[in-house]
């Protein structure tokens, strides 16, 4: 298989982001069959159907939703709040599957990480997550699923994941998502 092209799309902002340093831990453990740019979600105005309607959009959408275009499947690392998940990863889907009937997710590969400090994982954002996925045509790898929670304990002072069992868990998460990527690239 050639190397396929993965967005990495990190749920947050935040300078200190636990997501981003376990989306780095797993880019880290991946095949190298995968090749993996983290794409910037943080400088998309909120969706307003009205720049598609009078044809006047923000260049950061343009430059967006071509950059989604080109990849070969997507890999979502997102925090939870208020049990769903934040507003600038919904933000970065609705743009990018717009105007109608031009979705640029759609029949591409997607997989799931979800991260806390707290003990359920984020298991909330995680399947809500599911729920725009499947809409927007993303081809989801089901399983395994990972839920990363208790991430402080996980990290060193440098972002690092020092945890051998989760190190074991996202390595192996991470060859079955090169292994669905795999699949589906050779299904089209
Ligand atoms: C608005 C808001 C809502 C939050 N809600 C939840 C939640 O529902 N579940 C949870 O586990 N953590 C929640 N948190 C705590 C986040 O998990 C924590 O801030 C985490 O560090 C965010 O991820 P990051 O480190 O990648 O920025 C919330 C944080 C914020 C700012």
């Amino acid at each position: 298989m050639n190397n396929k092209k993965i967005g990495i799309f990190v749920g947050s902002l935040r300078r200190g982001s636990f997501s981003r340093s376990i989306a780095k831990a797993a880019v880290s453990l991946s095949p190298a069959e995968l090749e993996f740019r983290f794409i910037n979600i943080g400088d998309l105005p909120l969706y307003n159907q009205d720049f598609d309607d009078d044809g006047q959009l923000p260049k950061s959408y343009e430059l967006f939703r071509n950059e989604v275009a080109e990849l070969d499947g997507f890999l979502f690392v997102t925090p939870e709040y208020n049990r769903s998940i934040p507003a600038v990863l919904k933000n970065a889907l609705d743009v990018a599957s717009r105007p109608y009937g031009h979705n640029v997710w759609s029949g591409k590969p997607g997989s799931i990480i979800s991260v806390s400090p707290g003990g359920l994982g984020a298991f909330g954002a995680n399947h809500h997550l599911r729920q725009p996925m499947g809409f927007l045509n993303i081809l989801l790898l089901q399983q395994p699923e990972i839920y990363i929670s208790k991430v402080a304990s996980l990290l060193n002072e440098q972002g690092e994941l020092v945890d051998e069992s989760t190190r074991t868990h996202l390595k192996k998460f991470m060859d079955a998502f090169s292994e669905w990527v795999r699949v589906i690239s050779e299904s089209h």
